[in-house]
């Protein structure tokens, strides 16, 4: 970069001096020209930037991280990987991407979040390009809905404007407050331009415990069958993501205006963990944390953790929750 740089002048200066004097104005304008781009180049090699040095999909990564990093999550795994890659290489989505992942506690949306941002942005999560929103955290105050709308249409309107391919996490989606979802509504659209901005880029992910229950009961008649977890198809889990099951109380009715409308390209179950997706978790928690897995070790924290049905001890009440901070205590 430098040596180009330094060239630039050393050329630029001799052909200032050749062509003396008409041309001065001329070369010198392009000189200063040159010497900004140069400066923006190396700004933007050591700052994030939405260019792709810093933003771009790695489909072989994503698919070696859920292997890899997610347990017991056959169907999602395979939906995501299909969804995520089918958008980020499709030259000219019709709409942005929305995903909207359920499931039961520690059953690993939010890794699973972080697994897409790990293989879109170079920086993960940590990117000024990945917005994280936890309903109870962010928007807690009934009374302050009428700020938080605007505030919130305000950001993702900035961000996208900043950067078409920003990515959008909703975190306790059941828990929102229905004036907040539908001031999101326009973004999910199929418009092109919304006030001259695009969103077709963006990446919206919504969380939720919504249909947790009823993918548990799924998970359990498959169980009580003689058959095999694995053998679950998302065919099987669908009856439990539709309407009616949201139409609950505790899911609000979130799920109504957005499924009206087909703003949710993909609902994503995520299945209740049994005792060996907790093992598995812990040996990969002792490795990222660079112990050496032990067996016994985890094996001792996994027994110690919550199992339900109360009658035959099945899925981990947390999943894979709280593994972390356990091994702790065992290590
Ligand atoms: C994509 O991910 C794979 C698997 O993790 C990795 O080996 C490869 O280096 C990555 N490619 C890029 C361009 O980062
Ligand atoms: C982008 O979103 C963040 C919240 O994640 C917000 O603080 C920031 O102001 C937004 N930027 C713009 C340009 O709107």
């Amino acid at each position: 970069m430098r040596v180009t740089y330094i060239l630039y002048v050393l050329i630029s200066s001799v052909l200032v001096n050749a062509f003396e004097p008409i041309s001065t104005t001329i070369v010198g304008a392009g000189v200063t020209l040159g010497l900004a781009a140069v400066g923006k180049k190396m700004y933007n090699h050591l700052h994030e930037s939405c260019e792709s040095k810093w933003v771009a999909f790695n489909s072989t990564g994503l698919e070696v991280a859920l292997d890899q990093k997610l347990f017991g999550q056959h169907v999602a795994s395979r939906v995501i990987q299909k969804a995520v890659t089918g958008f980020m290489n499709n030259k000219n989505p019709k709409k942005s991407l929305v995903l909207s992942l359920h499931g039961w506690t520690g059953t690993g949306k939010n890794l699973v979040s972080q697994l897409i941002a790990e293989n879109i942005y170079k920086e993960g999560m940590a990117s000024s390009f990945v917005h994280q929103f936890v309903s109870t955290a962010h928007f807690p105050h009934l009374s302050q809905i009428e700020n938080y709308k605007s505030q919130l249409q305000q950001w993702i309107k900035g961000n996208v404007t900043n950067c078409p391919r920003s990515m959008f996490i909703f975190d306790e989606m059941d828990k929102m407050h229905p004036g907040l979802i539908d001031c999101i509504k326009p973004y999910l659209d199929y418009y092109e331009y919304l006030d001259g901005v695009s969103y077709r880029q963006a990446i919206f992910i919504f969380l939720s415990n919504a249909g947790g229950e009823h993918i548990t009961q799924v998970a359990l008649e498959f169980r009580k069958a003689g058959r095999d977890r694995e053998k679950i198809k998302l065919q099987h889990l669908e009856p439990a993501l539709t309407l009616s099951v949201f139409n609950s109380k505790q899911s609000g009715l979130w799920h109504t205006s957005l499924i009206d409308k087909n703003l949710v390209d993909f609902f994503i179950p995520f299945l209740p963990l049994e005792y060996r997706h907790v093992l598995l978790c812990g040996m990969a928690e002792m490795s990222a944390k660079g112990l050496v897995p032990d067996q016994d070790v985890v094996d001792q924290m996994a027994r110690e953790l919550v199992y339900f049905p109360k009658s035959d001890k099945i899925f981990s009440v947390n999943g894979c929750k709280t593994i972390g901070s356990k091994l702790d205590y065992y290590t």
